[in-house]
């Protein structure tokens, strides 16, 4: 299926937990939320954008919806993480964020997951709009 679909099709399974939001905004996701927990639970360890930090615990994370994992040059991942060939399109990354030793056990990335599925939804609408460079397509 192509990205786009299953991504309509995550967002189909998870618009009914929240009758008080449109359809509209779920299909666009909340970017403003988004960015608020990307900056709170992921940038300590992930870098994003065109001058995104290096050098930090995770791999960089431009481009990677619909990125093969393990993939960034020179990062070192866990043996799990190397040998688990998935592709990060929105249904399996919502899957690693709500709990991603459950998803990966083994896994180096220390983090014990996010418990709001919109909080879920709309970081991954926010990773979307990010380039392999870095640039916002959106
Ligand atoms: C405490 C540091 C830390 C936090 C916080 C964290 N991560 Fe990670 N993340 C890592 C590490 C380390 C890895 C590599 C895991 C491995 O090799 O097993 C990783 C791996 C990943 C991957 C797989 C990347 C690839 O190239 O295959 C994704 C996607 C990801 N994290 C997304 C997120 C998101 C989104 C958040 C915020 C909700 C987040 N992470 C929070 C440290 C962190």
């Amino acid at each position: 299926m192509p990205v786009k679909m299953r991504r309509a099709a995550f967002l189909f399974l998870v618009a009914p937990l929240f009758p008080q939001a449109s359809f509209a905004q779920q299909q666009a996701g909340d970017l403003a939320n988004g960015a608020d927990v990307f900056a709170k639970q992921c940038a300590p360890c992930h870098g994003l954008g065109v001058d995104f930090k290096t050098g930090l615990a995770g791999p960089p994370l431009n481009g990677i919806i619909g990125k093969k994992s393990a993939q960034a040059p020179g990062f070192n991942y866990s043996p799990q993480m190397r040998s688990a060939r998935l592709t990060w399109d929105a249904p399996m990354l919502a899957r690693y964020l709500k709990s991603p030793k459950g998803t990966i056990p083994g896994t180096r990335m220390l983090f014990n997951g996010l418990a709001s599925p919109k909080d879920i939804a709309d970081v991954i609408a926010l990773l979307e709009t990010y380039n392999d460079n870095g640039a916002r397509a959106q």
